[in-house]
């Protein structure tokens, strides 16, 4: 069992005192409020990210050398962009087996429309805490979509591992 999952817990902090890694962490650790996604707890987390400048991060590895954007399950559109934080990237390269990911990692995917579309319809954030999974989904004008967007969120990427889909824990 991972840890339990709780929404983004971002809320009610100055955006300002939170950005950077150990730094975020160290906001979290107060602020242990579980709230829904009507607020601005959505953007928090996206800014987190892009304060991490998580455009940046690598793709899911592949023994192919494919582009960034490809063809999606269908969950997040045609055509999606992964991104995924460095130290979970480094979590599943590593040598240590692991049953959960380590807190702070993160993952960011960009939903598109076609293949050469310019610009993401939909921005979807997940970052691990000391609290469990925060999400978000965005849209174009990074407008936070309904609030009971995380239930599906969780309810499908509970069958990922650790709730991730796109790299598997090392065994060891
Ligand atoms: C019906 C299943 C489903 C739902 C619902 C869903 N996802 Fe996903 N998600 C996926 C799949 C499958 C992938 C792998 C990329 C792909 O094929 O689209 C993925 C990839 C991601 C990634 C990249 C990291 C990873 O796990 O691979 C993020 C971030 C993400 N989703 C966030 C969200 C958020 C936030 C929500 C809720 C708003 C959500 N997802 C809802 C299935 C789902």
């Amino acid at each position: 069992m991972g840890p339990s999952t709780t929404y983004a817990v971002l809320v009610r902090l100055p955006v300002s005192a939170c950005l950077g890694g150990a730094l975020l962490l160290g906001c979290l650790a107060e602020s242990p409020d579980p709230v829904s996604l009507e607020d601005d707890s959505a953007v928090a987390l996206l800014v987190s990210v892009e304060a991490d400048d998580y455009p940046q991060w690598e793709p899911p590895p592949t023994s192919a050398d494919l582009p960034h954007r490809r063809e999606a399950s269908g969950a997040h559109g045609p055509w999606v962009e992964v991104y995924l934080h460095p130290a979970l990237l480094g979590a599943f390269l590593g040598e240590d087996a692991l049953d959960a990911w380590p807190e702070g990692v993160a993952a960011v995917c960009e939903s598109y429309e076609s293949e050469d579309a310019p610009d993401p319809f939909l921005i979807q954030v997940m970052r691990k805490t000391d609290a469990g999974w925060s999400w978000a989904q965005l849209d174009a004008n990074r407008e936070p979509l309904t609030p009971e967007r995380p239930d599906d969120c969780i309810g499908c990427h509970g069958g990922g591992e650790d709730f991730v889909f796109s790299v598997f824990l090392p065994n060891g």
